[in-house]
């Protein structure tokens, strides 16, 4: 693989953007990375200005949905410096989504190199304050013009920034979905392929019109088991236990957040249980006064706290200023990012490393 080739902006936004009113993913740093793939392997790797690129109106991605993305963040760590929150484990399930949607993966150079390269030139847009973060979304897309329904021969990986603020802003009550499915065993769902996101729209719209902000989802066979939220994984804290939904379905997606929170509920010594978590069990011991807190896991959603669960009219909540366990959680992954704390478990990658 060549060098990669900078092209500079010649001027930045930078100024105009009020880093105290972020949002989510409203705002997109000057430029951007690109690499094509023809011809089975992947060349001309650029950075360049952000901005638009035109392609012919039988683009096979917009059709036929080749199209994978990763949502990772890059921190401001206390001694200045700037690190990228376990982009390795992003790659591989981004080379886990491409093999599932019969895409080419991206190699290390590319995926972990282009992350820091575009870093390096936008070091700037790192906001400080915490819980804000750079969003960084390496995504990949097939660019053959061609209506013939086939893995396509072209393709596009490109990666952009956005500086963020949380993306849920307050705690969350979720829709226990009983009629739309996300997921079924020996489909897509644990691919962070384009498709599973415009599918979860309409369900989305109806829970809101019920005034819930988003769907739990769960099993494609019953409406029994919970799967996850669509933006975020999910846990439980039963009985003193965390109890989260397994992976061995290929249902939901396989979360690093999910990960980094498992790993770190064993170092405060709570129990997680990775298993078939069904909707009839937390009803009960919600009704045991056993089912005490309930949060999400995700890139841009953090540790999310859930204040309410309607499970066909029965209704579960949880008080957000009485969640000790996910408070605890979500302080100690912060540190970990900040740098506050040191990082044991090397997962904080330095952009200039
Ligand atoms: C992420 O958490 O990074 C995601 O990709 C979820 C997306 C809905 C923002």
């Amino acid at each position: 693989m060549d060098e990669i080739k900078i092209t500079k902006a010649t001027t930045s936004k930078l100024p105009s953007v009020d880093f105290n009113n972020l949002g989510f993913g409203n705002f997109f740093t000057d430029h951007m990375f690109v690499v094509d793939y023809r011809d089975g392997e992947w060349g001309n790797a650029e950075i360049v200005p952000y901005g638009p690129i035109s392609f012919e109106p039988a683009l096979s991605a917009i059709h036929y949905g080749q199209s994978i993305f990763e949502g990772i963040k890059a921190y401001r760590m206390k001694d200045g410096s700037a690190a990228i929150y376990r982009p390795y484990e992003n790659m591989k399930r981004f080379n886990r989504s491409a093999l599932r949607m019969e895409m080419p993966e991206v190699p290390e150079e590319l995926f972990i190199g282009g992350i820091k390269k575009l870093l390096q030139v936008e070091n700037q847009w790192i906001p400080d304050e915490i819980e804000h973060a750079l969003y960084v979304r390496p995504f990949m897309f097939s660019t053959d013009q061609v209506m013939r329904v086939m893995p396509a021969t072209t393709y596009k990986f490109m990666i952009i920034f956005s500086p963020v603020g949380a993306y849920y802003a307050a705690p969350m009550r979720l829709w226990v979905e009983q009629k739309f499915v996300r997921a079924a065993e020996g489909g897509v769902g644990n691919a962070k392929t384009a498709g599973n996101y415009a599918a979860s729209l309409h369900p989305f719209a109806v829970a809101k019109k019920r005034g819930y902000d988003q769907v739990l989802w769960t099993d494609a066979n019953e409406h029994k088991y919970v799967h996850e939220c669509g933006t975020m994984n999910v846990f439980f804290l039963v009985g003193g236990k965390l109890l989260t939904p397994g992976l061995d379905s290929g249902t939901i997606l396989e979360g690093v957040t999910r990960d980094s929170v498992i790993q770190v509920a064993g170092d405060f010594g709570i129990a997680v249980e990775e298993r078939d978590v069904s909707i009839d069990e937390l009803v009960q011991a919600y009704q045991a006064g056993q089912f005490t807190e309930a949060f999400g896991s995700g890139t841009a959603a953090t540790v999310a706290k859930i204040e309410e669960i309607n499970y066909k009219g029965f209704i579960m909540t949880f008080n957000p200023l009485n969640q000790p366990v996910a408070d605890a959680l979500k302080q100690r992954l912060t540190e970990i990012r900040d740098g506050v704390l040191p990082d044991t478990r090397g997962w904080m990658v330095k952009a200039d490393s």
